[in-house]
C-alpha cells in the first residue's frame, strides 16, 4: 500500500518594494476650504489642510473622507507652512501655521480635531514678511521668511503670545526642516542653496554650512527623517523639469549631494534636431525600466511635494498629475519602483500619508493611504498604494 501525504499550504507574500501592485486614486473630496491649499499634514486618520483657512478631514474611512471642520480667520490667508507637534508642557496636539499673505505665524489647538482653537498669533510685515514654512522643536518655533531672506526663531512657551527671539539672514529662506535636536536645514530657491544652521536652547541661530547647486533652482522642498535616515536629507526642486536629490548631511558644516535624478532628459542632440528627425521617443525616453539613471524621469515632472514612509518616498508632480514611489533603501541609489499618472492630480501642491481603518477598505495588501491637495480645484485626492498579495498554493509530498 502506498501512502500519499498531501500537504497543502498557503504562503502569503507581501512583495514589499518590488514592482508589483500600484498607486490608485480611491476617492476625492471637494470643498471651498481646500481652494488655495498650500500644505497638508496628517496625524493618525485626520488630515489638516492650510490655505485660506485651516480644515480638518477624517480619512479613517478613505473611500468616504469627511470634512470635520473648516476654520476661518482674517489672518489665515495664503497659508503654506504647516507643522504638527505636541506642546512642550502637556503634550497636547498643536498646529503651527505660517501664512504668506498676512505675514503671520499662528498656533492652533487641534487636540479635538472637530473644534480647532486659535491659541496665539504673531503678524509682522518686516520680521515675518511672506512667512513660508515653520518647524517646532520644544518651546521653539523656526520660520522660513522669504521676504526678509531669513530664518526667525520664536519662544512659544506662552502659546497666546509667541516671542521673537532671533533672526539670521541668508541668501534666501523658503523652506525649513529639523536636521536633529539642535540643527535646521533651510532651502533658498533664489540662492539655489541648502544651508545648515544650529540653534541654541534660547533660539539663537548660527549658520554652519551650505551647498549651492544649479539643481536647487526653483521651488524647493526638503525632508529629513532623523531616526530613519540619520545621514541623509532629501530635496525636491523645480530644476530640470523636476529634481530629486539626496544630500549627505552627516557633516553639518559640509553638506554634499550624494545623487540626484531629474525629469528632463539629457539629449544627445538639441531637441529641435531630434524633432526634425521625427525622433520624439528620444525626447521623452524614460529610464525606469532600464534601471537607475539620473535623467528622463518623467514622473517627477513638476515635483512639488513628498512624504517619506519607511523606505519609500512618495513624490507628487503637478504638471501631468503623477505620483512616483521612490525606494530609498539605498539612499545613494534611489529607484522609482511604481508610478501613477492621473489627471485629478494635475496642479497638486503637496502630499501627506495618513493612518486609516484597515477594515474600511477590504483590499488586501494596502501599503499606505496618501492624501494630495489640489489648490486650483479645491480638491483633496485620496490614494492608496497597494502591494500585490501573492498566494502560492502547493505542494505534494
Ligand atoms: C473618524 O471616523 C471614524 C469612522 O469612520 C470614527 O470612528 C472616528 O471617531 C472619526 N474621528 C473623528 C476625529 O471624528
Ligand atoms: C557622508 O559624509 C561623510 C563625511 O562628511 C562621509 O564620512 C560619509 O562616508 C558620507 N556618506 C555617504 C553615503 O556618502
Amino acid at each position: 500500500m502506498q501512502i500519499k501525504l498531501v500537504l497543502v499550504f498557503t504562503a502569503v507574500l507581501f512583495q514589499l518594494g518590488n514592482a508589483h501592485g500600484g498607486v490608485h486614486v480611491i476617492s476625492e473630496l471637494t470643498d471651498p476650504a481646500f481652494l488655495l491649499a498650500g500644505a497638508v499634514v496628517a496625524e493618525d486618520a485626520v488630515v489638516y489642510i492650510a490655505g485660506n483657512g485651516v480644515a480638518a478631514v477624517n480619512v479613517s474611512n478613505p473611500t468616504q473622507p469627511e470634512l470635520l471642520v473648516s476654520l476661518r480667520h482674517p489672518l489665515l490667508f495664503g497659508c503654506g507652512g504647516l507643522h504638527i507637534y505636541r506642546s512642550a508642557d502637556e503634550g497636547n496636539l498643536r498646529l503651527a501655521v505660517t501664512c504668506s499673505s498676512t505675514d503671520t505665524l499662528m498656533l492652533i489647538d487641534v487636540e479635538n480635531p472637530r473644534e480647532l482653537k486659535v491659541l496665539g498669533t504673531i503678524s509682522d510685515f518686516v520680521v515675518l514678511s511672506r512667512a513660508a514654512d515653520v518647524v517646532v522643536k520644544g518651546n521653539l518655533a523656526f520660520v522660513a521668511v522669504p521676504g526678509a531672506a531669513s530664518v526667525v526663531s520664536f519662544d512659544i512657551t506662552s502659546e497666546a503670545s509667541p516671542v521673537h527671539l532671533s533672526s539670521i539672514k541668508l541668501s534666501g529662506a523658503d523652506s525649513v526642516s529639523l536636521l536633529d535636536d539642535a540643527h535646521l536645514v533651510v532651502a533658498s530657491e533664489r540662492g539655489r542653496r541648502v544651508s545648515t544652521l544650529s540653534f541654541s536652547p534660547h533660539g539663537v541661530l548660527f549658520k554652519i554650512g551650505s551647498i549651492k547647486d544649479e539643481r536647487f533652482d526653483g521651488v524647493i522642498s526638503i525632508l529629513k527623517h532623523g531616526t530613519l535616515y540619520l545621514d541623509f536629507t532629501f530635496v525636491i526642486s523645480a530644476a530640470n523639469g523636476g529634481t530629486f536629490a539626496v544630500l549627505n548631511t552627516t557633516s553639518q558644516s559640509r553638506p554634499s549631494i550624494v545623487t540626484a535624478m531629474q525629469a528632463s532628459v539629457r539629449l544627445a542632440r538639441p531637441a529641435a534636431t531630434l524633432k526634425n528627425e521625427g525622433k520624439y521617443d528620444e525626447l521623452g525616453v524614460s529610464y525606469i525600466d532600464a534601471g537607475w539613471a539620473p535623467y528622463g524621469h518623467k514622473s517627477i515632472l513638476g515635483a512639488t511635494g513628498m512624504v517619506l514612509i519607511e523606505n519609500l518616498i512618495y513624490i507628487v508632480g503637478n504638471t501631468a498629475g503623477t505620483i512616483s514611489v521612490m525606494d530609498v533603501s539605498d539612499p545613494s541609489k534611489p529607484r522609482i519602483i511604481r508610478e501613477l499618472n492621473d489627471a485629478r492630480l494635475i496642479g497638486a501642491a503637496n502630499i501627506c500619508a495618513a493612518n486609516y481603518d484597515q477594515e474600511s477598505i477590504s483590499l488586501d495588501g494596502v501599503l499606505q493611504i496618501l492624501v494630495a491637495a489640489v489648490p486650483s480645484t479645491g480638491k483633496l485626492v485620496l490614494l492608496k498604494d497597494t502591494v500585490e498579495r501573492l498566494s502560492i498554493q502547493s505542494a505534494e509530498l
